[in-house]
C-alpha cells in the first residue's frame, strides 16, 4: 500500500527543518563538515529520503521527486554559502557585532615558585651574594664525587637519582654548582645558585620528582659558623618578618663538617605550637654547614687558608609555608584556578 502523500511530504519538511537548525548552530568548519556528511553523503539523510519515492502512487512520484530535488539543492546551497562565509571571515563565527566589547588579552603572571625564587634571590643579592647558574644535567663527579659522596657509598642513598648514563645524572640538588663555582673562581666567593632538581621520588603531598633549591656558598679567609648563623637569621627575618627566630640542629651531610639543619620559628603560631609545625613551634627549612676540607681538596683550595659555609634549601617548602599550600603537587598541575591567585 502506498503511504499517505501528506506523511511523506511532512517527513521531507521535517528533515529540511532539522538541517537548517543544525546549520545555524555550526560554529566551526569541522561542525559544517560533520553536517555535510550527515546530510549529503551517499548514505546521508537527504539521499535516504529518495527511497520514499517508491512508496507513493505512480502519479504522485514526479511531485515528490521535484520536492526532493528542491530540498537537496537547498541543503547543498546552504552548505556552500556557509563554507564561503567561513572563508571570507577566516573565522568560525560568521557575524560581527561591532557593539560587543573587544576581546581582552589575558596577561599571564609569574609562577608562585618563581616569585618565591625571585624574592630569595633579591634578599641574598642584597647581602652581597652573586647568582651562579648550573646545568640540570650534571656529571656524576660534580653531583656526587667532588661533594665527597663516593660511588657505592651509602650516603648516595639519601638521594634517589635519575641516572642518564654511568657518567651523567639529572642533578639531585644544587650543590654541584658549589663545585663548578670553585673550579672556575678563586676565593673570596659569595654566591647563591637557584635551580631545578630531580629525584626519583613518588609524588605525594610533600614529594615531587621535580623541585627547586637555592644553594648558598661563602668561602674566604676566616669564615666561621657564626657568619652562617648571621646570614641565615638575616634571611629568615627579611623573608618572614622581624620576630622569626632561627635554630640549628646537628645533622650530617658528606660535604659539610660540621653539618646542621636549621629551623625557623613557626610563622603561623609564633612558636606556640600548631598544626603546621606539628606542635613543635619550629619549621624545618634547610641543610647547612661548614664546607668539608675534603671538598676543598677536589677544587684545589687550600683548606689551611680558607674556610666556608654552605646551605641548600627547598623553594617549594618556603612557597608552601608562605602561601599556606599543603600539597606540593599543585605547583606542577598547571591548574589556572590555582595559578590565577598569584
Ligand atoms: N644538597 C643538600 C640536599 O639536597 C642540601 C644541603 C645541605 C646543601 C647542606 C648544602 C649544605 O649546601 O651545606 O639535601
Amino acid at each position: 500500500m502506498a503511504e499517505n502523500l501528506e506523511t511523506i511530504i511532512s517527513v521531507i519538511a521535517e528533515t529540511e527543518k532539522a538541517f537548517f537548525y543544525r546549520l545555524s548552530n555550526a560554529a566551526t568548519r569541522d561542525d559544517l563538515e560533520e553536517i555535510r556528511i550527515e546530510y549529503l553523503s551517499r548514505k546521508g539523510k537527504v539521499q535516504s529520503l529518495f527511497s520514499l519515492i517508491g512508496k507513493v502512487d505512480g502519479a504522485d512520484r514526479p511531485k515528490i521527486g521535484a520536492e526532493l530535488n528542491r530540498v537537496k539543492k537547498a541543503v547543498q546551497d546552504a552548505i556552500d554559502e556557509k563554507q564561503k562565509s567561513f572563508q571570507r571571515t577566516g573565522k568560525a563565527i560568521e557575524f560581527f557585532d561591532p557593539t560587543l566589547p573587544g576581546r581582552t588579552v589575558s596577561v599571564g603572571s609569574l609562577h608562585p615558585l618563581m616569585q618565591v625564587m625571585d624574592e630569595v634571590k633579591q634578599i641574598f643579592v642584597g647581602m652581597g651574594f652573586r647568582i651562579e647558574e648550573g646545568d640540570e644535567i650534571e656529571t656524576d663527579y660534580h653531583n656526587f664525587e667532588a661533594l665527597n659522596i663516593p660511588k657505592h657509598h651509602p650516603s648516595r642513598d639519601m638521594q634517589d637519582t635519575f641516572y642518564l648514563s654511568d657518567e651523567y645524572v639529572l642533578r639531585t640538588h644544587t650543590s654541584p654548582v658549589q663545585i663548578h663555582t670553585m673550579e672556575d673562581q678563586k676565593p673570596p666567593i659569595r654566591m647563591i645558585a637557584p635551580g631545578r632538581c630531580f629525584r626519583k621520588d613518588t609524588p605525594d603531598a610533600t614529594h615531587s620528582p621535580t623541585f627547586h633549591q637555592v644553594e648558598g656558598l661563602c668561602v674566604d679567609r676566616g669564615v666561621s659558623f657564626a657568619d652562617l648563623k648571621g646570614v641565615v637569621l638575616a634571611f629568615a627575618q627579611k623573608l618572614f618578618g622581624k620576630d622569626v627566630k632561627v635554630r640549628f640542629r646537628p645533622s650530617f651531610f658528606p660535604f659539610t663538617e660540621p653539618s646542621a639543619e636549621y629551623d625557623f620559628s613557626c610563622i603561623f603560631c609564633k612558636g606556640q605550637g600548631c598544626r603546621v609545625c606539628k606542635d613543635t613551634g619550629w619549621l624545618e627549612i634547610s641543610g647547612a654547614g661548614m664546607v668539608d676540607p675534603a671538598v676543598f681538596g677536589f677544587v684545589d683550595y687550600n683548606a689551611d687558608v680558607y674556610s666556608g659555609y654552605a646551605f641548600g634549601m627547598g623553594i617549594e617548602r618556603i612557597a608552601m609555608l608562605k602561601y599556606q599550600v599543603n600539597d606540593i603537587r599543585i605547583f606542577y598541575e598547571n591548574d589556572l584556578r590555582f595559578l590565577k591567585q598569584f
